[in-house]
């Protein structure tokens, strides 16, 4: 199967985009979904090689996966799992089960602890010392904290609770910097860390705890805690009935929709939480039930497949028009890059095509002005995500909204069209001529052909974000299930943290460390000599 996507990539290397941009593509190469519409009418992905990868997901059962997850079944079988971070937007209430018990009046009964809390804080009733809290630190990393901080970013315009920060980076820098300007008697800080034991989150929740200590009587009435690790976090002293905590069946990059996701709901308040979720739960139901064409994120994940593994591809860049989407490249980068940046299948055999991509980007149209440089003109082809709201929140602002849906399609019409020698030898004529004219074009030559997708949506709202969320996350799944991988576990992660634990030591002097290797040593001498 994999070969013959490669054989149909290397054959669709003469299409020209622009030729086959016919009326109907654009209608057939497009999905329209819970009110957003995916645009891939500007890819090479034609009606044959769709087919192709239609016959990766059959091959690869992606309904039976797919089943498998929505309904408990431990398919993330390295760490012997369930996968249900779907079951926390499951509004519905309806069973779940794992392992025969069903989960759901436990996740419902977590989503109103949290919401009580949540109004406690915003009401004021749940008061700090110096009275009602003004501030709100989340301390996590990875996804106890990219989720939130990129949400909490987005729906800006939906703030009406406490200010929210986000501390993630041992570097003492980052907590230095937010806890600074704030006052430890009007703040909670929420430690959010799902084994309650990543280095960082609770160096950082020490640091922030001692910080709170110096003026606050009882530190631990201003911490809440998020974690599968009730034991722990009570050894921290954070109170039972301030620690939200959820099963071993949500991974930390899906989590943002339980309890880690608290600050968000006392940011923008638990009805425009629950329209959060209700979005997300609308996508799971139509990935639930679309057949695979009129499938969002089947078709998100197969246009995925074919520029990587297909067309050879290695990186793709997320490009949100929407400056509140900021965070939402490096939320992806996660959640892609460790879901799927796998070399072995299920099975433990080595993967036959490229794992998962390199995801990268930033906010149009700050790019433009930055990388875009090289996506227009550079070697490699950059097959670019793009995604616009059809309007802003700014009502008396609506022609910069305007300014940046032009920039948005603009980009993309360029990639695809690019500008010929002819066409930028007739740009130039009047200024050159001879040898310099075609010297002086060949620099203003866009090849063109240029694969962008694009993802269109009403307006920033929760429920948006919610839809946007759910569906990358299920891109992920599919492109996961088509490789053949386990997208929830991290092995990748691990290595690097044992060894950090190990050089401590060494670079405060503690110990000396001869079994490392000659260039770590000499880095370490340095770093040591001039600490
Ligand atoms: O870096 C690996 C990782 O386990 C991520 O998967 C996770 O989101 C992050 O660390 C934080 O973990 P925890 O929530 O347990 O502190």
């Amino acid at each position: 199967m994999w070969d013959a996507l490669k054989a149909r990539a290397e054959a669709s290397e003469g299409l020209r985009i622009a030729d086959l941009l016919y009326a109907d593509r654009v209608r057939d190469f497009a999905v329209e979904a819970c009110g957003l519409r995916f645009d891939y009418s500007k890819t090479t992905l034609d009606a044959e090689a769709r087919e192709i990868l239609l016959g990766i997901c059959e091959a690869a059962d992606l309904p039976a996966r797919r089943d498998a997850m929505f309904t408990g079944k431990p398919i993330n079988e390295t760490e012997g799992r369930a996968v249900l971070h779907t079951a926390l937007r499951n509004l519905s209430g309806d069973p779940v089960e794992v392992g025969g018990v069903d989960v759901m009046p436990e996740v419902l009964e977590t989503l109103s602890l949290m919401e009580a809390f949540a109004t406690a804080v915003r009401d004021g009733s749940a008061a700090g010392q110096g009275g009602r809290i003004t501030d709100v630190v989340n301390i996590g990393i990875g996804g106890s904290d990219l989720g939130p901080a990129m949400a909490v970013q987005a729906l800006a315009p939906y703030h009406d609770g406490p200010r929210c920060h986000f501390v993630s980076n041992v570097d003492a820098a980052h907590v230095a910097d937010i806890l600074r300007p704030l006052d430890p008697e009007t703040t909670l800080v929420i430690v959010a860390s799902k084994t309650f034991t990543t280095i960082e989150t609770m160096t950082n929740a020490a640091t922030a705890k001692a910080w709170m200590a110096e003026v606050v009587h009882a530190p631990g009435e201003q911490f809440a805690a998020l974690s599968t690790a009730k034991a722990k976090t009570a050894e921290f002293g954070i109170p039972e009935d301030r620690v939200f905590g959820f099963a071993d069946w949500v991974g930390g990059r899906y989590s943002m929709w339980g309890p880690i996701g608290l600050s968000l709901m006392i940011a923008i308040g638990p009805e425009a939480f629950r329209a959060f979720l209700r979005g997300a739960e609308a996508m799971d139901r139509h990935f639930r039930s679309a057949e695979p064409l009129e499938n969002m994120p089947v078709m998100l994940a197969l246009v995925g497949l074919w520029h990587n593994q297909g067309c050879g591809h290695a990186t793709r860049a997320v490009l949100p028009y929407e400056q509140r989407l900021a965070r939402l490249p490096a939320y992806l980068q996660q959640l892609e890059m460790e879901s799927n940046g796998k070399r072995v299948a299920m099975d433990g055999t080595t993967l036959p095509v490229p794992s998962g991509p390199v995801v990268w980007g930033e906010p149009g149209t700050n790019g433009q002005h930055a990388f875009y440089q090289l996506i227009h003109q550079g070697t490699r082809v950059i097959p670019c995500e793009f995604m616009v709201g059809a309007e802003g929140h700014e009502e008396d602002l609506r022609h910069q909204h305007a300014l940046l849906i032009a920039n948005c399609l603009a980009q993309a019409e360029a990639l695809m069209r690019g500008r010929s020698f002819e066409e930028a030898k007739g740009l130039l004529g009047a200024k050159f001529d001879g040898a310099e004219l075609e010297r002086q074009a060949r620099h203003r030559v866009f090849p063109g052909n240029r694969p962008s997708t694009m993802l269109l949506y009403p307006k920033l709202t929760p429920e948006v974000l919610g839809q946007i969320v759910a569906l990358y996350e299920h891109r992920v799944f599919v492109e996961g299930v088509c490789l053949g991988i386990n997208s929830f576990d991290q092995w990748g992660v691990e290595l690097g943290k044992e060894l950090a634990k190990a050089l401590e030591p060494v670079v405060t002097g503690e110990e000396d460390a001869e079994d490392k290797d000659a260039s770590t040593l000499t880095l370490v001498s340095w770093l040591r000599a001039h600490r």
